[in-house]
């Protein structure tokens, strides 16, 4: 995910990468990007193996690395969610239950 923060951002555009604990004290990683964004329409495709949004056609790579995140997260017993904004940015989200 800092892969792709990186790789789907400008040279020297900030990252930030937030650890804490939500209300429910499970573990929340956040990794916030400002860069290419992802088109509101192909959302729900983010996880699809081998898919990759148009706007990111002319950079390189598989569609496979969300895909193995998502898998390994879900057999921890966690979740994970995306918020991105076309053009502005993308905030992915990974919660695991403490226990796990
Ligand atoms: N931070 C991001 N900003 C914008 N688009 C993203 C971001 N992360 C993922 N995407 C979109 O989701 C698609 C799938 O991401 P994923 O990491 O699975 O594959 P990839 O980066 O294309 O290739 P690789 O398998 O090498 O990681 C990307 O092709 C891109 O369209
Ligand atoms: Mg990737």
């Amino acid at each position: 995910m800092l892969d792709n923060a990186i790789k789907y951002s400008k040279p020297h555009q900030q990252i930030d990468v937030l650890l804490y604990k939500n209300c429910n004290q499970d573990i929340v990683i956040e990794i916030k990007d400002h860069g290419i964004g992802i088109p509101e329409n192909e959302i729900c495709h983010m996880f699809d193996r081998f898919y990759r949004a148009k706007n990111a056609l002319s950079i390189g790579g598989n569609g496979l690395g969300l895909t193995i995140v998502k898998e390994i997260i879900e057999k921890h017993g966690g979740k994970i969610e995306v918020v991105s904004t076309i053009n502005s940015g993308s905030t992915f989200r990974m919660i695991l239950p403490q226990n796990s």
